[in-house]
């Protein structure tokens, strides 16, 4: 299970899309939520076993009232529509981020969605809800501190990140053309490979999952080594 492709994806563009054909921004968000829908199910099928989704960052609270609240409304009638065919498909929904913040029934909604599909081993979707890289890196520090470690190392820190039990992902995709991180798997991303693809989130589909995977495949990893033939 953990030897599979993990392929994160920092979903942006949705308020663009909307823009572009005159609506509201939360179309955009609905939009979204039915590439989402397309991306897990092409997931499953083309064999990924991690797909890690960043949905809500501890930044987004920043926006309007209407558009979180917006946001918040497509989450919950995703968790509705969607848990039964996450059961079905043997996907594990996981979550990333502080859920205290959350609307309360969302919250549980979340934590009850974990456990019935904790069991579930063919894909492992693993979404960042009020999730950002730095307030993770602050949690894992200071619960080393609580257990009163003075002096910390990288395993330290990886064993209280919210994914300690998952490897890192592989490739980052960014839709949207934007080519930040904005505070996504600060630690895990390291040695991601990093793909920007134009797409707005909205439109992205399996062709376009499939092509970012024909990218990656033709990247050359090296963790700060020298390939083969240089040695
Ligand atoms: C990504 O789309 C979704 C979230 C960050 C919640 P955006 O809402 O950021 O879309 P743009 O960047 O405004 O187009
Ligand atoms: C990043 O997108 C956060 C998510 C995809 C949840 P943003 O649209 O919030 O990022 P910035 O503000 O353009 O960096
Ligand atoms: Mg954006």
């Amino acid at each position: 299970m953990k030897d599979g492709l993990h392929v994160a994806i920092i979903l942006d563009g949705n308020g663009r899309w909307a823009k572009r054909r005159g609506l509201p921004r939360n179309a955009g968000h609905r939009a979204g939520m039915e590439a989402i829908k397309k991306t897990v199910l092409a997931s499953c099928e083309l064999g990924i076993k991690i797909l890690s989704l960043f949905a809500f960052s501890t930044e987004n609270w920043k926006r309007s009232q209407k558009e979180i609240d917006g946001i918040f409304g497509i989450l919950r009638d995703y968790l509705d529509e969607n848990i039964e065919v996450y059961k079905e498909k043997g996907i594990n929904l996981r979550i990333m981020g502080d859920l205290s913040k959350l609307p309360e029934d969302i919250s549980k909604k979340l934590i009850s969605a974990q456990e019935e599909t904790a069991s579930c081993d063919k894909l492992i979707v693993n979404v960042g809800i009020n999730y950002g890289g730095r307030d993770e890196l602050v949690r894992a520090f200071n619960l080393l501190l609580k257990e009163g470690k003075s002096i910390v190392s990288a395993e330290d820190i990886k064993k209280k990140l919210y994914t300690h039990d998952l490897p890192d992902p592989d490739l980052v995709i960014r839709t949207s053309g934007e080519q930040r991180l904005s505070n996504f798997m600060l630690f895990q991303c390291a040695y991601s490979e990093l793909y920007f693809p134009k797409i707005l989130w909205p439109d992205f589909n399996k062709k376009a999952l499939k092509k970012a995977l024909s990218v990656y495949k033709k990247r050359d990893r090296r963790f700060g080594n020298v390939t083969e033939e240089k040695k």
